[in-house]
């Protein structure tokens, strides 16, 4: 039985933006977040506070941040690796922290040039101290399913980070396909671990789709009860030390299978193809989402 109502949290303007070679300027990325603002989504991800010179598309966060206009019925959340990029993000106005590590020790080193070990203490403080301030706090957990340099993971993996992540106060967890490599199967397997030992609320998927595989996925998801799933506005997106990843599943995909099917999101599909023309228009190339396509816009 599928859920009612699912939440999508829209990480276009991070995750989509962050592997683009091409400059979005910081005047078009504030329009292009304020219109999404404007559709119905009720969580957007805005940008990351990381180091500028690994990700250099995201390196006006702060600008962003305090220049965006806020719809009082959006939550604005960004990546947080640190200290020093909580100190931004918080000058910067965040809603949300989401804090990041793989349940893979070669992904993890090459993506935040820590080992998992060493990866604790920072986020423990960056927890601790963004829910001090009042912060909701989500972690993503990477390359859950398959690593792109130790190919599958077990789930014990996955949990042991959970387990730690948890009890340092995160509010939920976001589990991540990073390579976009997972069947309904390995969702399967993962999920009849994960929900033995946390509720369903505290769950999100977060698929990417270069193999085509997320909507299926998502399905399976929704079929174990899980409502709440991450996606990129036009499929836009890809994680830079993860070869061959390409973008999330699109938003404009997921609202096509959701409303079709009766399931409710609160988001408006014409607003979200507008807001997906802006940005293919500013980065001077199609958009993957089939479903955009096929709107013939
Ligand atoms: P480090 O390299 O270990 O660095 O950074 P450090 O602490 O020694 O600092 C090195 C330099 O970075 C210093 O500057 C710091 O000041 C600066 P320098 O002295 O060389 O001029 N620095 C910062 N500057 C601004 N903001 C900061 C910050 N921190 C350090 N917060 C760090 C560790 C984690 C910061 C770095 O490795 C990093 O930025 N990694 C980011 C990688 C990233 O953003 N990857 C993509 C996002 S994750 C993803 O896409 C997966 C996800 O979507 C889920 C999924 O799909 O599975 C979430
Ligand atoms: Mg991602």
């Amino acid at each position: 039985k599928l859920p009612k109502f699912v939440q999508i949290k829209e990480v276009g303007p991070r995750d989509g933006l962050q592997n683009e070679k091409k400059w979005v300027s910081t005047e078009s990325k504030i329009a292009w977040i304020n219109m999404l603002s404007n559709t119905g989504i009720k969580e957007i991800e805005f940008s990351s506070f990381v180091n500028p010179k690994m990700i250099p598309a995201l390196s006006d966060a702060r600008e962003v941040g305090k220049q965006i206009s806020r719809n009082p019925n959006v939550v604005y959340s960004a990546l947080v690796p640190n200290q020093k990029g909580l100190e931004y993000a918080l000058e910067a106005g965040i809603d949300g922290a989401s804090v990041f590590m793989s349940a893979s020790e070669t992904h993890n080193q090459k993506n935040i040039n820590k080992t998992i070990q060493d990866t604790y203490p920072v986020l423990k403080q960056v927890i601790e101290e963004a829910k001090a301030e009042g912060k909701h706090v989500t972690a993503y957990i990477s390359t859950v399913f398959d690593c792109p340099y130790e190919g599958n993971m077990k789930p014990d993996a996955v949990i042991s980070i959970c387990e730690k992540l948890l009890e340092y106060g995160v509010d939920d967890l976001s589990l991540g396909d990073t390579i976009g490599s997972a069947v309904p199967s390995q969702v399967e397997t993962l999920l009849d671990d994960i929900l033995k030992r946390y509720p369903t609320e505290k769950v999100i998927l977060h698929f990417h789709d270069t193999r085509g595989m997320a909507i299926a996925n998502i399905m399976t998801a929704m079929n174990y009860g899980i409502y709440r799933f991450d996606s990129s506005i036009g499929g836009l997106g890809g994680c830079p030390y993860a070869p061959g990843a390409a973008g999330n599943v699109a938003t404009n995909d997921v609202l096509y299978l959701l409303h079709r099917m009766g399931v409710e999101t609160g988001i408006n599909e014409k607003r979200i193809q507008e807001a997906s023309l802006y940005i293919q228009n500013q980065l001077g190339k199609i958009l993957p989402s089939r479903s955009l396509l096929a709107s013939g816009l």
